[in-house]
């Protein structure tokens, strides 16, 4: 291989190598309570809390608030009507809802998707938006559209779909739902069934790729901790429905759930005899978005929004599907899309830097590693390995900049990162 190539490829890696950042994650199944826990620095106001012992005599459920604001130092107790935050053994009771924000109240909530609130995404998607105007995006059978693309969130949905002959369009469900922030993505699925059971869980979780397993009983609930932000997916039925919280960003309550026989017939969706559809209805509640806010549901909570479509007809309807439509369910570009992963981001920098006139829109994505080695032998090749050999004498010239970088990149990174082969 040509030097100048091999040595690119050395300056490269360890560019890599010292960019790595390792997330000491802590997760587990319920008992986060008892665990000393940081909370992160992006901790949402309203559950910044410590727990209290229960009023003896009701059982009611009571909390000491820590955040800043007219809340702090007050404690809090839950109503009568819902004394638990969690109610564990009948899930389909109220839970009580505490807020230590300059709100500084309890209440007692459903913690179901209220497909006729805020930010509902129900039916064949029936949005109600951040304005409180219902509208329908239909998406297309099979296509992925961001439902939300800001600075720090990103959330995307999966379209399922039908079309019946002699009809001009598809008629569509969510599948699937992907909520990207920081560099993780969580991914909450409904289960292709032929035949839908109440009591069967058709509910899919996936954290950064791997399978999730919810808990049924206990706390019933799994998070993790990434020491930036708390990831929580806590069932509220015995199956198929979950409250997710996303520390700063977002809470959202997703049920699964299929197309009734009725429902097929009354709308006359035509649907295959061995599939039940299932799919998702989902209510979101965000902490923090810009007033530049983009995405199907997204835009509708701009403070400067008016909403396109036509109100007062039967079906409204909400176009931008050329803006909105992302290359897969975990893909965060599309045309009108804000969302940067982390990763992006340092590549965006790159770019400025080392002038790569990457395409706009592909984000290169490669691969970081980091090789620790346990049996080469001394006369071991490759652009890594030949570094290796007990009498390796580098071939790059060493110096206050590292080989075929810039200068720039000492202000970019660091002096450490370029001149860590030294
Ligand atoms: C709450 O208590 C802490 C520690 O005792 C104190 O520093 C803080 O000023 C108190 N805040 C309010 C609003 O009283
Ligand atoms: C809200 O977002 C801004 C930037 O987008 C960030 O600086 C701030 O920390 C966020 N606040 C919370 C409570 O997460
Ligand atoms: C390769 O050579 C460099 C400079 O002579 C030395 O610092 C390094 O430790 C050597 N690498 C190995 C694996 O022996």
């Amino acid at each position: 291989m040509d030097k100048k190539n091999s040595c690119l490829l050395v300056a490269f890696l360890v560019v890599f190598i010292s960019m790595e950042v390792t997330f000491v994650q802590s997760q587990g199944n319920g008992n986060r309570n008892g665990n000393n826990e940081k909370k992160g620095i992006h901790d949402a106001a309203s559950t910044h809390y410590e727990l209290l012992s229960p009023n003896e005599e009701t059982g009611q459920e009571r909390v000491f608030c820590l955040a800043r604001g007219k809340c702090q130092n007050k404690t809090l107790e839950c109503p009568d009507q819902c004394a638990e935050r969690k109610p564990k053994k009948n899930k389909k009771v109220k839970g009580c809802f505490i807020d230590c924000s300059s709100k500084c109240e309890t209440t007692c909530k459903f913690r179901k998707p209220n497909c006729n609130g805020y930010g509902s995404v129900c039916y064949d998607p029936r949005f109600v938006g951040g304005d409180g105007v219902m509208f329908y995006f239909h998406g297309a059978t099979g296509g992925d559209f961001a439902l939300v693309s800001d600075n720090d969130l990103h959330i995307n949905a999966h379209f399922i779909g039908t079309r019946p002959a002699g009809r001009t369009r598809d008629f569509t469900w969510i599948q699937a739902i992907s909520v990207m922030f920081d560099s993780h993505t969580l991914v909450i699925a409904a289960k292709r069934v032929s035949h839908w059971d109440d009591n069967i869980d058709a509910l899919i979780v996936r954290w950064d790729g791997e399978a999730v397993e919810v808990p049924t009983d206990g706390e019933a609930e799994w998070w993790i901790n990434d020491g930036v932000r708390e990831v929580v997916v806590e069932r509220t039925d015995d199956t198929n429905s979950v409250r997710v919280t996303v520390t700063g960003l977002l809470e959202m309550d997703v049920k699964v759930t299929p197309i009734g026989k009725e429902e097929n017939r009354v709308h006359n969706y035509q649907l295959p005899a061995d599939d039940a559809f299932s799919h998702l209805e989902t209510q979101f509640r965000f902490a923090n978005l810009t007033d530049l806010v983009e995405g199907v549901l997204g835009k509708t909570y701009r403070p400067d929004y008016v909403t396109p479509v036509k109100i007062g007809v039967p079906m409204p309807m909400m176009g931008g599907e050329d803006k909105y439509r992302t290359l897969s369910l975990l893909s965060p570009i599309c045309n009108a899309c804000r969302f940067q992963r982390q990763s992006a981001t340092a590549t965006i920098d790159r770019y400025l830097v080392h002038n790569y006139q990457l395409l706009s829109g592909a984000a290169f994505a490669h691969l970081a590693t980091q090789f620790r080695f346990t049996n080469l032998a001394d006369l071991v090749e490759g652009v890594l390995g030949q570094t290796y050999r007990p009498d390796n004498v580098t071939s790059v010239k060493i110096g206050p900049a590292p080989p075929f970088t810039s200068l720039p990149c000492l202000q970019v990174f660091g002096s450490s990162a370029c001149h860590s082969r030294r």
